[in-house]
């Protein structure tokens, strides 16, 4: 089954299409990074209008670049949450289009699940129950894929989002955004015992977890040091940043393993690219004598492709949806019935 898949939920538009959720024909972003990055950070209005220029061309050349035409394209698959409303919207009225032109069925997918998904076509052996570690720009859970579309929040941000408070810190530090990448290299060049970052414990869910007490910290510090006039080793302090952060995720992570019985442990979202976390998320794998499934980084990030992943398995589980189809800001991973 070949699903045109397509994602626009925030700077990158991407078009892709899957064979059978686990082969990927082609993979086609245009990102609007270099754009957004003069502003700091996403300009919402700026993204959807960009999404637009560039969505249909970008089919084109995916049918383009697989040799495949109209009639060979199955479904087709869309983010429809959550994400920036304007930048959603473009690709679920884009993707209502071509399902209506085509004569195929439309799938919505949740950008979440698409990440996890990622895993399915960086190991096409893989099935559930894993459980997954999600760390995005925009959400940190931990989740027991119990199955392809059933799953189970264990753990959650209780404030900003890993990604949210890299960034954060990145663009105090003056790197560009999106500051998580710059932050990673940084650290490879630092000590991360310079700095004394907090690890927080809040709540009373021990899965749940909080981020902004340790981008206060970092933040504080950069000022402190700026309003003194002390040199700050920028890349111990990330190296302190990224210790903390990974402090932070793993440990709930080898408890939740634990606890829940789990045999596979897999990453998803843009900060599981970082370098301390896959690092730790290893170690921890081995310590448990569990097997891990790290995408590599082109597909931690955002992609269609992980859209058209998962899409096929919503597609399998009857989870289409008709052109009254709608596109939502914020929407639980658990997704209720349309
Ligand atoms: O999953 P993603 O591409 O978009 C969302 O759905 O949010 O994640 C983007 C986030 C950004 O915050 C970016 O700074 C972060 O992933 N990121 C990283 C690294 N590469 C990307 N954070 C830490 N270390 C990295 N190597
Ligand atoms: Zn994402």
């Amino acid at each position: 089954m070949n699903i045109l898949a397509v994602e626009s939920s925030c700077d990158e538009t991407a078009v892709a299409i899957v064979k059978d959720g686990r082969e990927i024909l082609t993979d086609c972003i245009a990102s609007q990074v270099d754009l957004h990055r003069i502003y700091g950070g996403v300009v919402p209005e700026i993204a959807s209008r960009k999404h637009i220029e560039a969505i249909y061309g970008l089919a084109d050349q995916a049918l383009e670049k697989t040799g495949l035409t109209r009639s060979d394209i199955d479904a087709v698959a869309v983010t429809y949450a959550p994400g920036l409303i304007g930048a959603v919207l473009v690709g679920v009225n884009f993707a209502k289009a071509a399902a209506l032109a085509l004569g195929k069925p439309l799938i919505p997918v949740h950008h979440i699940r698409g990440h996890i998904a990622a895993n399915y076509l960086a190991y096409p052996d893989l099935e559930p129950p894993f459980l997954c570690l999600v760390v995005s720009g925009g959400h940190t859970m931990i989740i027991d894929v119990q199955d392809y579309t059933k799953m189970e929040i264990l753990g959650t941000t209780l404030d900003d989002a890993a990604g949210e408070c890299f960034d954060k810190v990145g663009r105090v530090l003056g790197m560009p955004y999106p500051g998580g990448a710059a932050l990673d290299k940084a650290a490879s060049m630092g000590d991360e015992t310079k700095y004394n970052l907090p690890r927080s414990k809040p709540g009373q869910n021990p899965y749940d977890m909080s981020f902004s007490g340790l981008k206060t910290a970092a933040l504080n510090l950069i000022h402190h040091a700026e309003q003194v006039g002390e040199e700050l080793d920028t890349n111990s302090l990330c190296a302190s940043f990224c210790a903390a952060v990974s402090d932070t995720l793993v440990p709930r992570v080898v408890q939740a393993m634990e606890q829940t019985g789990r045999r596979k442990l897999a990453v998803a979202g843009g900060v599981a690219a970082n370098s301390r976390i896959r690092a730790d998320i290893m170690k921890a794998a081995e310590q448990l004598n569990a097997e891990v499934y790290l995408p590599p980084l082109k597909l931690c990030g955002d992609n269609a492709a992980m859209i058209g992943a998962q899409g096929y398995y919503e597609y399998i589980a009857g989870n289409t949806a008709g052109m009254e189809l709608n596109a939502y800001a914020t929407k639980s991973i658990l997704g209720e019935a349309l």
